[in-house]
């Protein structure tokens, strides 16, 4: 036996027992003639100790130890004299009477603690040394239990896990497909799933009614810190269910994982907002409602008073920073540099003072009076010493840049606290999106998204209004998953591929085994899926999802502990019947 306890076990009732421990050597200190090992396992770190004066040879052995140094240690367990109260095993030590080095380590490129000197790169290079370190450890057990949990409730629920393929054809989330060439059928390619999403509508066809799937997703695109090019899918669908039979079902899954692994118990039902009104409100299909702050909007107001800027925008809105008002010229200088950064896009910033007389200071006086200015704060409902932050221009883009500014101050006034959970259902998303740059519609969600029945009139007249069975999760302004009630009529998939400019060639060619399928019985259908990586980050408060996955890819999509991705070898390639030519962009 290589152990009879591990170092995260043991206590002040364990005294005198003698053990056997194995782990990594965290750090040694030599104080006297004592030497002092912290030796560390998945379970914790226990303190070793070697006297000079009872075992000189031994405790000689211990001085040689480097960081990092596997070993096995017996001795007895013994109350510490200087017990360490931030450790669950800092009132023992072990007296070793025995060292044996498994194994010598290098130095580590990095100190392998709670906080690590590490840059990202360099740690991600040594991934095995930074999953040593337990708060990044943490994460995936925490992803261990959350995944646990969803198996539990979907199992409670009926749901069958259904695995499915990684090599097929292309799925349609919208993003670029990873590709892999086949050996077997030279010049022919699989692509990777964007996600199951075909996959589990043809087992609702094939009746298996309730199906889940701990799923790998592959999509090629820009990476952000809540993105992956490899991420994982809490994949989800149901037969013969509406669209509120869903929301219930997956409220239910998401308070079950509160309450099990956060321990908090979300009674109330998850708060549902339009998605015409996040976009209103909000100027995003995820709005983070931990805080209010809502867009209010003042074209009316602002007319006809000369002032060129508003006179000439479609749109005039802001919000309200509650006591915000003594906000400096420097911190509002900053406010304008915010929004006029590239990737928020507003031109300019207009503030209004409500100062605690009464009176209103503005960057706009020259053109709007005093009565103007009140005229303004009341629609705010704002209250002496608010600061009032408006933007002008383009609706869409200016709700956007509204929208960011409203987080930024979210942000500034420490409304955004981690450890408040502010769920909600986006619902009603617009069938189509339009895209300028190819002058044609887009499904927003994906084109098996059933339309509203009571919107189909608009399908071919006004495909932009046509609004879509398709709903998100929202917490915390993360979109945590995402899906929608499906078209089971071939005749209404048919008139959707239509719309979307597909020839029924090209629709064939895609879809046929779906639209195939279908021919044989589809039942009403439709499911979600969320985001595991999306969920373990927002449940442990990090960063990016980058801290929840054991082995992620850096922002250029590259594992840079694998060196991945790289060349293959020239036979490769012939097996492969493949060139390579790298085009010139
Ligand atoms: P969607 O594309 O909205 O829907 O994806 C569902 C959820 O997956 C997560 N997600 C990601 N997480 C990390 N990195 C990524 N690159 C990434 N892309 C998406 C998000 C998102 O909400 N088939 C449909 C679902 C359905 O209709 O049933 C789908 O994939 O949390």
């Amino acid at each position: 036996m290589y152990r009879t306890k591990t170092c995260g076990e043991l206590r002040l009732a364990d005294i005198n027992q003698t053990v056997t421990l194995a782990g990594w050597v965290q750090r040694s200190r030599k104080l006297g003639g004592m030497t002092f090992v912290d030796l560390r396992d998945r379970y914790g770190i226990t303190q070793l100790t070697f006297n000079q004066e009872v075992n000189a040879a031994l405790c000689e052995q211990a001085n040689k130890l480097g960081r990092e140094f596997v070993i096995q240690v017996t001795g007895t367990v013994s109350e510490r004299a200087a017990k360490n109260t931030h450790l669950p095993t800092g009132e023992i030590e072990i007296i070793v009477s025995e060292l044996n080095i498994l194994h010598t380590a290098a130095t580590p490129p990095f100190t392998i603690e709670e906080e690590s000197d590490g840059g990202d790169d360099i740690r991600m290079q040594y991934r095995y040394l930074d999953l040593r370190r337990p708060n990044v450890r943490k994460n995936l057990e925490l992803r261990h239990k959350m995944a646990f949990e969803v198996r539990r409730y979907l199992d409670e629920q009926g749901f069958l896990e259904v695995e499915t393929p990684i090599l097929i054809k292309s799925t349609p989330e919208g993003a670029r497909d990873f590709v892999v060439p086949s050996r077997m059928n030279p010049g022919q390619f699989y692509a990777l799933p964007q996600s199951p999403q075909t996959l589990k509508q043809l087992l609702m066809v094939s009746g298996f009614d309730r199906y889940f799937q701990i799923a790998k997703c592959f999509r090629d695109e820009d990476l952000r810190a809540d993105r992956q090019p490899e991420f994982t899918q809490v994949d989800c669908e149901m037969s013969f269910v509406e669209q509120e039979d869903i929301l219930q079902l997956f409220e239910g899954l998401m308070k079950h994982l509160f309450k099990y692994i956060k321990g908090i118990d979300m009674t109330e039902p998850f708060p549902r907002m339009l998605w015409s009104d996040a976009m209103k409100y909000y100027g995003s299909d995820k709005p983070d409602i931990r805080f209010g702050m809502r867009f209010v909007e003042l074209k009316d107001l602002t007319e006809g008073r000369n002032f060129g800027v508003f006179d000439s925008a479609l749109y005039v809105a802001g919000i309200c920073a509650e006591g915000c008002a003594s906000y400096t010229r420097k911190q509002l200088d900053g406010l304008t540099d915010f929004v006029k950064r590239p990737q928020i896009g507003a031109k300019g910033l207009v503030y209004v003072r409500c100062e605690a007389d009464g009176s209103f200071k503005s960057s706009v006086d020259k053109f709007y009076s005093q009565d103007d200015l009140k005229s303004w704060a009341t629609r705010f409902g704002a209250q002496p010493g608010d600061l009032l932050l408006i933007l002008c221009g383009e609706p869409a883009k200016t709700r956007k840049a509204l929208g960011e500014l409203r987080l930024e101050m979210g942000n500034r006034l420490g409304l955004r606290d981690k450890n408040t959970f502010a769920p909600l259902w986006v619902i009603d998303f617009p069938m189509f999106e339009w895209d300028d740059e190819t002058s044609r519609f887009y499904a927003m969600h994906h084109p098996f998204t059933s339309p509203k029945q009571e919107d189909l009139d608009l399908l071919e007249t006004d495909p932009g209004q046509v609004r879509a069975n398709a709903y998100d999760m929202v917490i915390n302004g993360v979109e945590l998953g995402g899906g929608s009630i499906r078209i089971h009529d071939s005749e209404l998939q048919d008139r959707m591929f239509r719309i979307l400019g597909f020839t029924e060639e090209q629709a064939h060619e895609q879809f046929g085994f779906l639209m195939d399928a279908f021919k044989y019985g589809a039942p009403p259908h439709g499911g979600l899926a969320f985001g595991l990586d999306r969920m373990v980050s927002m449940f442990a408060g990090l960063d990016s999802i980058r801290d929840c996955i054991a082995f992620p890819k850096n922002n250029s999509g590259r594992d840079m502990m694998l060196d991945a991705p790289s060349e293959i070898a020239d036979a490769q390639l012939d097996e492969l019947n493949l060139a390579v030519e790298i085009k010139k962009k």
